[in-house]
């Protein structure tokens, strides 16, 4: 079936479907973007899109995002709840830990807004990988999905899902027919920066994590756009606690390190590290160092496959 008809199906089915408020979590991500424009189409003003701000996000990401869905036409709010982020992961320094932590508070926040906005209908974007790899039935859990937007089976809303028959390439080619620009976005894990800041989860930590992630895309893209490199399938910065001796003109720094990663890989189940010629990552170091004086004094190049690493450091 053409992807104009699976469209217009999903609309239909959403139309009879929900008969009263909805809300969404939406992140900027393909297939909340993709569920959230399609509930949109069917019951309009009926549906309520959130937006957590969890204090994780990329640079600019919450403007950039929050702009793109409402030029969408999406009726979006955002709930800055980076403080109560940042409170629970006080001293919380085990990956898994503060995945638990993260999807705990933002199930917090979400049944605020849910009980605020008065929902009966909760639309999620889920794709078919997603419960097929989450097992379920008489599947075996291959590995459980930890999204920021995973909720409770018990919470009180009836859960209506229109992709979850559908693999990330259909829903890619409807995002481009649905207009959505952010189709063609590299992955970004649910938990953000959280999981790219090893160690402690302070504020300075985080924004530090952040610049230079901000560093390591903006010059990618550059480099990609004048032809001297390939983009990568996905690329980013994280923020190791190992500190080393350094020196800023004729000041002795005890700095931390950052590890920039970018890798080649089809579906992020297996990846190659990316080739980057060497004078673009060395123009990525010096740009690091500048920016982040006196926090980070070392960078390295992460050059792992998967297996046996994993793509995040968490
Ligand atoms: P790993 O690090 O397991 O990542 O090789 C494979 C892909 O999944 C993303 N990733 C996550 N996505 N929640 C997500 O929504 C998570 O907790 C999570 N952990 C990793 C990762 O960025 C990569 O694209």
């Amino acid at each position: 079936m053409d992807t104009q008809m699976l469209i217009n199906e999903a609309v239909e089915a959403l139309t009879s479907q929900i008969d009263d408020t909805a809300i969404i979590a939406c992140s900027g991500g393909i297939d909340s973007t993709v569920a959230a424009v399609l509930a949109n189409r069917a019951v309009g003003a009926m549906l309520h899109c959130v937006y957590v701000d969890t204090g994780f996000m990329r640079k600019g990401e919450t403007e950039e995002v929050t702009e793109m869905l409402s030029d969408l036409g999406l009726n979006i709010k955002v709930v800055d709840a980076s403080d109560r982020f940042f409170k629970h992961l006080d001293g919380v320094t085990d990956p898994e830990d503060k995945r638990k932590v993260i999807g705990e508070q933002f199930i917090r926040v979400f049944e605020e807004e849910q009980t605020i906005i008065g929902a009966k209908y909760l639309v999620q974007g889920t794709i078919a990988p997603d419960w097929i790899e989450s097992g379920g039935g008489n599947r075996d859990t291959i590995k459980s999905h930890h999204n920021v937007g995973g909720l409770p089976e018990d919470i009180d809303l009836v859960v209506v899902e229109p992709l979850r028959e559908f693999y990330k390439d259909e829903v890619r080619a409807m995002a481009r027919i649905l207009e959505i620009p952010s189709s063609e976005r590299q992955p970004f894990p649910g938990p953000g920066l959280a999981v790219r800041v090893l160690g402690d989860l302070t504020r300075d930590r985080v924004a530090t994590c952040r610049e230079a992630c901000h560093i390591v895309e903006e010059n990618l893209l550059a480099a990609a756009a004048d032809g001297k490199c390939d983009i990568p399938w996905q690329y980013f910065a994280a923020l190791l606690p190992v500190r080393s001796v350094g020196v800023h003109g004729d000041t002795r720094v005890h700095g931390e390190t950052i590890v920039v990663r970018a890798v080649h890989s089809l579906d992020g189940m297996s990846a190659h590290y990316s080739p980057i010629p060497h004078d673009i990552l060395a123009d990525i170091s010096t740009k690091i160092t500048n920016a982040l004086k006196g926090s980070v004094n070392r960078v390295v190049y992460d050059i792992t496959h998967k297996p046996p690493g994993t793509i995040e450091w968490e």
